[in-house]
């Protein structure tokens, strides 16, 4: 079984080749242009996946010693994400297999991040909770099996990567400022300064009021000693960060607790932040967890996590049409 996937759901052209259940080549091409705006700019992603598309995918091939001939299906992400990018990866996909006359394969990019701790080993067992954690969701998700994902927590409003990019930016930092402030956090106190968690029933999260805060506490500092940032950012940073990372803990062990499972793994971009990694490894020893981390380049956007989700889906025979159009807001 010889599978190409294709993401292109935010700013990342990826595209991943599968063969007899491993990954043999997972290309990354990042937009940097969106640095510039603080923020992706959707017609520009859109272009640059078009830009990016072809190089990404045959150089997939090629890394994995691949002739396209030699394809058994091509998967693609249909959402979520931004319409014009995932149309980009979507039409590509459609065409490609069309061309090949092979299967089609649709995938759920919030399903794939789960399934991201299928591509290496140790593997999770079913049940196990999945903290999904990037630039656009915050889910704890509940999963019974490859396909049968229920999301038992989300966010009310931002999500945690949001919020890290967000009060790296109030910071002065440039886009994308999570791993900026995950790099400043590892030389500051995380006790240095206190920021509201909320409160927020159920499993929910809501980090729309951390930032208002940091705003706040920037700008009474700033009034009386403009120097402020640059001399506590380190401080700063570290005290930001141990704030999201204590909001996730708090509800990934209430969710523990409630479903009575252990087995927790940990999704997407955010859970590329140390001080994440950190903090749940030590709370997984305390609380008897087995606890699962997936290497740094498949947390954040990639298409071998595409590859696997279409796996489980090739073995089900679960094909897509050639009439499917891209869904920006899909749900699991
Ligand atoms: O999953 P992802 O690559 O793209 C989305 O689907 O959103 O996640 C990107 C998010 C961004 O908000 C970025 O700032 C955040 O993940 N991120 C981090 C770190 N690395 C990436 N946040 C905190 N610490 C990091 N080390
Ligand atoms: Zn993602």
């Amino acid at each position: 079984m010889n599978i190409l996937a294709i993401e292109s759901s935010c700013d990342e052209t990826s595209a991943s080749v599968l063969v007899n259940g491993h990954i043999r080549s997972n290309v990354i091409a990042t937009q940097l242009i969106h640095e510039q705006y603080g923020g992706v700019v959707p017609e520009l992603a859109s272009r640059a996946h078009q830009q990016h598309i072809l190089p990404v995918v045959e150089r997939a091939l090629a890394d994995a010693n691949l002739s396209k001939n030699a394809l058994s299906a091509v998967a693609f992400t249909r959402g979520p994400g931004l319409l014009g990018s995932l149309l980009v990866g979507a039409s590509f996909a459609k065409a490609l297999a069309l061309g090949l006359n092979i299967p089609l394969i649709e995938v759920n990019h919030m399903q794939a991040h789960v399934l991201a701790h299928f591509i290496e080993n140790p593997k999770p067992a079913f049940p196990f909770l999945c903290l999904t954690v990037s630039g656009g969701h915050t889910q704890i998700v509940r999963v019974d099996g490859p396909l049968e994902m229920t999301v038992i927590g989300q966010t009310m409003d931002d999500a945690v990567g949001e919020a890290f990019d967000k009060s790296a930016k109030l910071l002065g930092l440039p886009y994308p400022g999570g791993p900026l402030i995950d790099k400043y956090a590892k030389a500051g106190n995380p006790m240095a300064f206190r920021f509201p968690m909320g409160e927020m029933p159920n499993l929910d999260f809501s980090f729309s009021g951390i930032k208002t805060a940091i705003l706040y506490f920037l700008r009474d500092h700033t009034k009386t000693n403009p120097g402020f940032i640059e001399e506590n950012m380190a401080d700063i940073c570290a005290s930001i960060q141990h704030t999201l990372v204590q909001m996730l803990l708090t509800k990934l062990k209430r969710a523990a607790r409630e479903t009575g499972i252990r087995d927790i793994a940990i999704a997407g971009g955010v859970s590329a932040n140390s001080g994440l990694r950190t903090a749940l490894t030590q709370l997984g020893e305390s609380l008897g967890w087995q606890v699962y981390i997936p290497r740094f380049e498949y947390c954040t956007d990639n298409a071998a996590m595409i590859a696997i989700a279409a796996q489980f889906k090739y073995e089900q025979g679960d094909f897509t049409a050639q009439t499917v159009s891209p869904m920006p807001r899909m749900s699991m």
